[in-house]
């Protein structure tokens, strides 16, 4: 059987903000990522997860080195990319539609198919019934599912997500932890996803990254069953690899 063409493939990049006086922020960094892969990031604060991110979506160039996504350069792909922040950054003066819709408006869609789409999408996040709200009158988990969705309906090939919920309460993070491996199971992207909790690296990766110095420190397989959910959580498998990668983290960091 052929192994697919990686999505992902950084050829030793290094990335140095200002003048070459403090050390890389990565540091001759390589990796492939394939398709349908959920790559957890984690690593201390500062260490370059969303630098890693950034440069996946285009937004910064590596100081030498290639960031290829499907074979091109991150700057010049036509991969379709999507980044989700732990802000969910929504227009106050738009309704939940139209913030949703926002990203679809600057993609030359028939009307139709962006209506469609938006409806589709929004029941999948389970906000179908908040559509004609305007953000201030949302929760704040409310706000990520709208995020969410407003990335999605772009389908994108690689999604990005930056500590994305970082800001909420435990159980709403578990909701949604839950609910973006159901999309996944819909929309078959590849993840990028930084946290700084391990148990969610755990729960919805297919592999972890732990970034330090510049480098990856370790990449680790992530084997549980899919479709995880909250069994996944109190299985013992779980927590013994939340217990190992928490110790090969304080490791790095130590
Ligand atoms: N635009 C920038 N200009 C200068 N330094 C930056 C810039 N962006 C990030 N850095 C520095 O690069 C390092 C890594 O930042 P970042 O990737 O945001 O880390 P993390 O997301 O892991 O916390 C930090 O020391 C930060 O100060
Ligand atoms: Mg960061």
């Amino acid at each position: 059987m052929s192994v697919p063409p990686p999505i992902v493939e950084l050829q030793s990049v290094t990335k140095h903000f200002g003048d070459n006086t403090r050390p890389p922020v990565l540091d001759g960094l390589s990796l492939q990522a394939h398709p349908g892969e959920f790559i957890g990031v984690i690593g201390l604060s500062g260490c370059g997860k969303s630098t890693l991110l950034r440069l996946l979506a285009g937004l910064t160039a590596p100081t030498s080195g290639r960031v290829l996504i499907e074979d091109h350069p991150a700057d010049t792909t036509s991969a379709e990319r999507a980044f989700i922040f732990q802000d969910a950054t929504l227009l106050p003066w738009l309704t939940v539609r139209r913030n949703a819709e926002l990203l679809l408006r600057f993609r030359r869609l028939p009307a139709a198919v962006r209506r469609e789409r938006v409806a589709q999408l929004l029941a999948l996040a389970r906000i179908g019934h908040l559509a004609d709200r305007y953000p201030r009158q949302l929760s704040g988990g409310e706000k990520m599912r709208v995020s969410i969705a407003r990335a999605l309906v772009l389908e994108p090939s690689l999604l990005l997500l930056d500590e994305p919920f970082a800001a909420l309460d435990e159980l709403t993070r578990e909701h949604l932890n839950e609910e973006l491996l159901a999309l996944r199971e819909r929309q078959r992207w590849t993840a990028f996803f930084v946290t700084h909790s391990v148990a969610e690296a755990v729960f919805l990766s297919t592999r972890i990254l732990i970034l330090s110095a510049g480098r990856i420190a370790h990449d680790l397989p992530v084997d549980l069953p899919f479709p995880r959910t909250n069994a996944t959580r109190e299985h013992p498998a779980f927590h013994q690899r939340v217990v190992e990668i928490s110790r090969l983290l304080r490791d790095t960091a130590a």
